[in-house]
């Protein structure tokens, strides 16, 4: 009578190994496709433990169902998509992976920006496209990095990643965040403002904050208008976070010069999403800790999240809410 575990996704062998020593697995196999909810619904009722990713909305309503369930972990650092609250009153343990991915999905963030500034991939299908005729005086022309304005929006760990790649291209930093850091202020020579003034003196505002149903929109209408007619906006956080309407009015209208994303405010993001039809949007789908060493570290840790939780032990990273 072992304990069920319920897999959302095809995970990295190793991982499937340590979860196989503690649990029967259901694993949900199919490499492209998420697990459809009325099934992850169905198979939940008798299971002890949940491995799930940023692609599965665990509400209320499933956890309604799950009255066995003790561990609930994520292959991510956010934890958005899950419903801690209810989960934490039902005495589930919920475990994330934060600090494992920082670096890697700084590195992503940092390409995003070199990628939309210096218009990367739109260059790359310029050739590609055969419309590559002549060296050109302006042909392609884009935006420096080096020595420009960075205004990081979430001071968090990955946000001083960002910082510490910025200090190396020479760039001024600001940031905005819940809480001052002095040490970034004083290693990085970093300067804290406020969001409005964070805005308008940007050459690049990169949006680092995590994803939250109560703080809504980061980014709206308003804010954009107040950045730089030649600035750079780069989301590699929550989409959510980013009203994506006025996104698309501020790129299209020219009152931002371009953006880079890696996540929208519903993934996968339609390829007839109105962003997706300008040419000044770089586009990634949601590969911000997509390197082959970080994402088996994660697989890894979040099985022992989970082994810890339908224990009953300590997780080596659990949620906590305040
Ligand atoms: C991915 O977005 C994560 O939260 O790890
Ligand atoms: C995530 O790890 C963050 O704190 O930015």
């Amino acid at each position: 009578n072992k304990r069920k575990i319920v897999v959302t996704r095809k995970i990295p062998e190793q991982a499937l190994e340590r979860l196989k020593a503690h649990g029967e697995i259901y694993m949900w196999d199919y490499e492209e496709l998420p697990m459809p909810y009325e099934i992850l619904s169905e198979e939940i009722k008798d299971a002890a433990g949940l491995y799930t990713n940023v692609g599965d909305r665990i509400d209320k309503a499933l956890l309604d169902q799950a009255p066995n369930l003790k561990a609930i972990s994520t292959m991510a650092v956010g934890f958005d998509n899950i419903n801690v609250k209810e989960a934490v009153r039902r005495g589930i343990a919920v475990g994330h992976t934060p600090g494992i991915l920082t670096e890697t999905t700084a590195d992503l963030t940092f390409a995003l920006l070199m990628a939309a500034a210096r218009r990367v991939v739109e260059g790359s299908d310029y050739v590609r496209q055969g419309r590559w005729k002549s060296w050109g005086p302006m042909l392609l022309t884009g935006q420096d990095i080096y020595g420009a304005t960075i205004g990081i929006i979430g001071m968090g760990r990955i946000g001083e990643g960002v910082a510490r790649r910025a200090a190396g291209f020479n760039m001024n930093i600001l940031y905005h965040n819940r809480n001052r850091r002095p040490e970034m202020e004083e290693n990085l020579n970093a300067s804290y403002c406020s969001l409005d003034e964070l805005l308008t003196r940007s050459d690049f505002v990169v949006l680092l904050a995590p994803g939250s149903a109560e703080t809504g929109y980061i980014m709206g209408e308003k804010q954009f208008k107040r950045m730089k007619r030649s600035a750079v906006f780069i989301n590699s956080s929550r989409g959510t976070n980013v009203d994506e309407t006025a996104l698309f009015e501020a790129l299209k209208s020219k009152e931002i010069w371009a953006a880079g994303l890696d996540v929208f405010e519903e993934e996968p993001v339609s390829t007839s999403h109105p962003l997706l039809t300008l040419p000044n949007v770089t586009v990634l789908p949601h590969i911000g800790s997509a390197s082959v060493a970080t994402r088996t570290k994660m697989a890894l840790i979040a099985a022992e999240n989970l082994i810890a939780g339908i224990e009953n032990k300590e997780l080596p990273f659990e949620v906590k809410i305040t």
